[in-house]
């Protein structure tokens, strides 16, 4: 009887343990989608930053990550699904509901 009682709580506990919220989940996501986090380059809110500053016939450039906090879903989710080859943004594998989710953490986390 204790053993099934011990077991159970562990059971419980585990079970608590391993729930994430929807928001928890997109924030694990927008941090780490398939290796590079997409807050390396867009901050992270996703409200932009620059990447790098270089110097090119001595003039001094900036390579920018845009905000992409007021972008619509459609745009989003394009991007998201281009493999434009002139891009400093890499190209991800993602589904639509990975690409919601992280829609749904740059609002949620700009509230
Ligand atoms: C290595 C840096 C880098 C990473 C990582 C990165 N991006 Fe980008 N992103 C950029 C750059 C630079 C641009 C602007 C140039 C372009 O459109 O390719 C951009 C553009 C975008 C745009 C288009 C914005 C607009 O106004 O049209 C969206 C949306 C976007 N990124 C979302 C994401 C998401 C979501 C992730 C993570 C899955 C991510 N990016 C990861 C660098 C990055």
């Amino acid at each position: 009887m204790r053993i099934v009682l011990i077991s159970l709580v562990f059971t419980l506990l585990y079970a608590e343990d391993s729930f994430i919220t929807p928001f928890e989940y997109a924030k694990m996501l927008y941090e780490s989608p398939r290796g590079v986090g997409c807050n390396l380059c867009h901050g992270s809110k996703g409200r932009g930053k620059t990447i790098a500053r270089y110097k090119k016939r001595k003039e001094l450039k900036e390579l920018k990550a845009p905000d992409i906090t007021s972008v619509d879903f459609k745009t989003f989710y394009k991007k998201l699904n281009s493999r434009k080859k002139r891009s400093a943004m890499p190209t991800y594998f993602l589904t639509r509901d990975e690409i919601k989710a992280l829609y749904f953490y740059i609002k949620k986390v700009n509230e």
